[in-house]
């Protein structure tokens, strides 16, 4: 039963080591600016996205649904994005879509927080099978059961393919994503699970395109591990438990090729990490099992989390002189050689590497000429 998978997800990635690879954020440094200018609280960290002003640009991740246990994680959640005023996903609706006496277990996302961003999420999968009139049916539902500003659909091909009762149906996604972003009337966001997006993904999708892409990438919750746990195989896991792009790496694969919205997320877990990817071109960032782990604890917990987290975010923004986000995003970054061996062979031309690509345009024209110098003397 699909409330039962719901249920082990959420004792799995409370109780286990279920996190995988390395997000690479250590691999970057932010420069120190021992000349900020300006007072802590100077800080601005404030940022609007699709309409709504965020206190600082952090959004709460997908995470569960359709079950008691998960209904009281919604609640909590909810409530803190609330009061502090940032952004939340709630996890998959479609239990809720075909098993409507669920559908308070999201409902209560929308009475908690009436004036957060809230972003309704459904699977690519499932929608990928759906005729196009069932599909915007099913996006429409989704958004109104809790109010929703954004609607996220999820590509998750490594954990359907995982999963013991997955459906790994990725046929004719790009169509219903393209009919989602015509005819439904609100930003979509496109988003993995824990595996990244890469250029050419991002590329692909930059035709439809979406207002959004969430890259979600390897260094965090692994639904590889997950769902191996859960099928009582271990072992395929261990041969894929690297598997898909660090986190770093795809905000810049997908910063190289696409115009819209960057959200970070996947293995960050502090506040510097979430400015370090404002750094290197994300725009929003966003956090999920640990969130989990917080509200099984309860509401104070959250609170202490947000709050630790927006400190670090801010003491960041402080120790570059960034007075605002704008600022932050423009703030001298430093990448070690395994960050640019990846991205000079990927050929991904995004902050990391472009005074590099700058400094070696001289450089190349200078040989350039000369070669055509001896040629000709020859
Ligand atoms: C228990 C659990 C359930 C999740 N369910 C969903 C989901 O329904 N939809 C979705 O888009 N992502 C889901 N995710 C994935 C997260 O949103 C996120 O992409 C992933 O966990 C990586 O972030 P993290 O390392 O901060 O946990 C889930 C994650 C966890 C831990």
């Amino acid at each position: 039963m699909i409330q039962n998978r719901k249920d082990e997800h959420l004792r799995i990635a409370a109780s286990s080591n279920v996190e995988e690879g390395d997000s690479l954020f250590d691999e970057v440094q932010l420069i120190h600016n021992a000349l900020p200018e300006m007072d802590f609280n100077d800080v601005e960290p404030e940022v609007t996205i699709f309409g709504k002003k965020l206190s600082f640009p952090f959004i709460i991740g997908a995470l569960t649904g359709g079950t008691e246990t998960a209904e009281k994680v919604n609640a909590t959640l909810a409530k803190a994005a609330e009061e502090f005023n940032i952004g939340m996903y709630v996890g998959s609706q479609r239990v809720a879509i075909v098993k409507p006496e669920t559908a308070r277990s999201f409902k209560v996302v929308g009475e908690n927080a009436p004036n957060a961003l809230k972003i309704a999420n459904l699977g690519a999968p499932q929608v990928s099978r759906l005729s196009d009139r069932e599909l915007i049916d099913w996006v429409n539902e989704a958004v109104d059961m809790i109010n929703a500003d954004a609607v996220a659909i999820h590509l998750n091909p490594a954990q359907e393919l995982f999963q013991p009762e997955g459906e790994p149906w990725f046929k004719n996604v790009l169509s219903k994503l393209r009919l989602i972003r015509r005819v439904v009337n609100r930003p979509l966001i496109v988003k993995e699970v824990g595996n990244g997006i890469s250029m050419e993904v991002a590329k692909t999708l930059s035709n439809i395109p979406p207002d959004a892409i969430d890259v979600a990438g390897l260094g965090g919750t692994s639904f590889i591990r997950i769902e191996s746990i859960r099928s009582g195989e271990t072992s395929e896991a261990d041969v894929f438990r690297n598997w898909g792009i660090p986190t770093l790496l795809s905000i810049c694969e997908v910063s190289s090729v696409y115009d819209g919205l960057i959200f970070a997320s996947g293995g960050i877990r502090n506040g510097l990490d979430g400015a370090k990817a404002i750094a290197i071109g994300a725009n929003a960032f966003s956090m999920s099992r640990p969130m989990l782990l917080s509200a099984l604890k309860g509401y104070d917990s959250v609170k202490e989390t947000i709050n630790k987290l927006m400190w670090e975010f801010k003491a960041a923004m402080f120790l570059t002189g960034s007075r605002n986000v704008n600022d932050l995003k423009k703030a001298p970054v430093v990448a070690s050689l395994t960050i640019l061996l990846w991205l000079i062979q990927r050929g991904v031309r995004c902050k990391l590497t472009m005074s590099m690509y700058d400094t070696l345009k001289p450089i190349a024209s200078v040989l350039m000429n000369n070669l055509v110098r001896i040629r000709i003397s020859e």
